[in-house]
This record gives structure tokens, C-alpha cells and sequence, in this order.
């Protein structure tokens, strides 16, 4: 069977508390409101969720994060106004044309994840030359989710699973969590430990759906272009005092209970 790009890293998950995160996902949320509350234009908004996605990438890096998963479009996000969708189009070549000379250099792997249809050729081509000029990196792995969506992500995987058995390279009974996995978008990288939200909102909004599974959710009560070093420690320091159990319960509470 062809497995699809690489396969996760296998990872056992360890019942206890939790320390540093590997992989943090970060819904970036809020543009337009901290746009309107200064009589702004919503793009101005996304123009400075940019510069805080600037900031968090070197922050994530200081802390010794190595992936880091942001979510920039959504496949739900067609549906805003023209003009603001060709806004949200133009931010990947904002940020590469800024800092993908940086990106390469301070060794940080670029991909972004999600469905390429619908994009315009340009875009596809800035992206691609984005992953290639970084491809030989890792340091640090930097996804970003752009016409992406959780379910769609699920339903690509499952086609392109069923397209390996059609053509005979596959039985349905190969399938488990791990292969199913090797087929999602974000194959090669690990589950994230933590989903971080700014903006106030309480939700997942499609985001990571399948890997989510044992992510620690923190909210927090910022606007995403307000975003910086600061409010990444105070998520981590949520994280670290978090109790993760993978439904599992530890030797001591069997004991207890006994
Ligand atoms: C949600 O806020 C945010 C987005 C739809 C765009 C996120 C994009 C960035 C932060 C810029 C960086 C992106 C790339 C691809 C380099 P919202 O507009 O829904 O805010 P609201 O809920 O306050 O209206």
C-alpha cells in the first residue's frame, strides 16, 4: 500500500502532567473585530494578524515550540465579501514576500495545508515556492492551514484511502487510526498538544478535527492582532498545568479507589 507523504512520528501518548508542547495549533481569530473597534476597514485587521503571526512564530521558537499549525482560511471563509476574500487571498504573499528570506535562513519548514483548488495560480506558485525554499529545513515546522477545513480534510483522506484499495494497492482491512492519519493534510507532523483560540470564542470551527483528539483547548481573551510573546507564555503556562490523561487514570487513583 501507498502510504501518502510521510507517516506521523510515532507517538505514545503519556498519561501526566502536561510541560512543554511540541505542536501548538493556533486559531488566529479577531481580525475583524480589533479592526472595528478602531473604525478600521476589516483588511486592516487581517493586515495585522500578518505582523501577529509574525510575532508568534519567533516567540514559538524562543520557546522551544518545533511545530506550529495556524489556521488562515477556512474552507467556510468563501462565503465572506468579495473584496474581503481577495483580501485574505493576498495575505500568503504578504508574509512570504516579508519573511520567507528569514523563514529559510533561521531554518523553519514551511507547508501549507489544505485544498489547493481554488486558489489562483499565482497564489499555488507563491506557495509552492515557499515549500520548496524551505523544504530542506528543521528547526522548526511551520503549517499554515489555508483553504482548509477539518472535514473536508477527513472526506480527501478517505477518498484518496478508497483510490489505494480501487487500484489494488491497499485492502480496507489495512485501515487503522495510524494509515488513516498518513492520508490527512497534516500527515508528518504530530498530533498538536494544544489548540489555542484568542478572540473569546469557545470553538474549533473545523479546525484539525481528527487531531485534535487529545489537544488541550485554551481560550484566550485577546484579539488575534493584539497577539504576541506574552499571550503565547500565558496559553503554554495553561497548558503546563493541565493534567492530561489520554483516558487513562493513573496507578495511584486505581490504588486509591481499591
Ligand atoms: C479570523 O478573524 C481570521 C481570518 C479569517 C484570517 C486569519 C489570517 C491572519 C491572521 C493573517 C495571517 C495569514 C496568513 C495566511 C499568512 P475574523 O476576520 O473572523 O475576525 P472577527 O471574528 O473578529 O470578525
Amino acid at each position: 500500500m501507498a502510504a501518502q507523504d510521510k507517516t506521523p512520528p510515532a507517538s505514545t501518548p503519556q498519561p501526566g502532567a502536561a510541560e512543554r508542547p511540541l505542536h501548538v495549533a493556533i486559531v488566529m481569530d479577531g481580525n475583524g473585530r480589533w479592526a472595528k473597534r478602531r473604525g478600521l476597514p476589516r483588511t486592516l485587521g487581517h493586515r495585522e494578524g500578518v505582523e501577529a503571526l509574525k510575532r508568534t512564530v519567533s516567540a514559538a521558537a524562543e520557546q522551544d515550540i518545533r511545530w506550529l499549525t495556524v489556521f488562515g482560511f477556512s474552507t467556510e471563509n468563501w462565503s465572506r465579501p468579495a473584496a474581503e476574500v481577495a483580501e485574505l487571498m493576498a495575505l500568503p504573499k504578504r508574509y512570504f514576500e516579508s519573511d520567507i528570506g528569514r523563514l529559510e535562513r533561521e531554518g523553519v519548514r514551511v507547508r501549507v495545508i489544505g485544498r489547493r483548488a481554488g486558489l489562483s495560480p499565482e497564489l499555488v506558485r507563491i506557495i509552492e515556492d515557499a515549500e520548496t525554499r524551505t523544504a530542506r529545513n528543521d528547526r522548526f515546522f511551520l503549517n499554515i492551514a489555508f483553504n482548509y477545513g477539518g472535514q473536508a480534510d477527513i472526506a480527501d483522506a478517505a477518498r484518496r484511502f478508497a483510490e489505494e484499495v480501487a487500484a489494488g494497492r491497499a485492502r480496507p482491512s489495512d485501515l487503522d487510526e495510524r494509515v488513516f492519519a498518513s492520508f490527512l493534510a497534516t500527515a508528518g507532523s504530530p498530533p498538536p498538544d494544544v489548540i489555542i483560540r484568542p478572540s473569546g470564542e469557545q470553538r474549533l470551527s473545523n479546525f484539525l478535527l481528527w487531531e485534535a483528539a487529545y489537544a488541550e483547548l485554551v481560550f484566550q481573551d485577546v484579539l488575534w492582532p493584539d497577539y504576541g510573546a506574552e499571550h503565547l507564555k500565558a496559553a503554554l503556562a495553561a497548558f503546563a498545568a493541565r493534567d492530561r490523561r489520554y483516558g487513562a487514570i493513573v496507578a495511584d487513583d486505581v490504588l486509591a479507589a481499591g
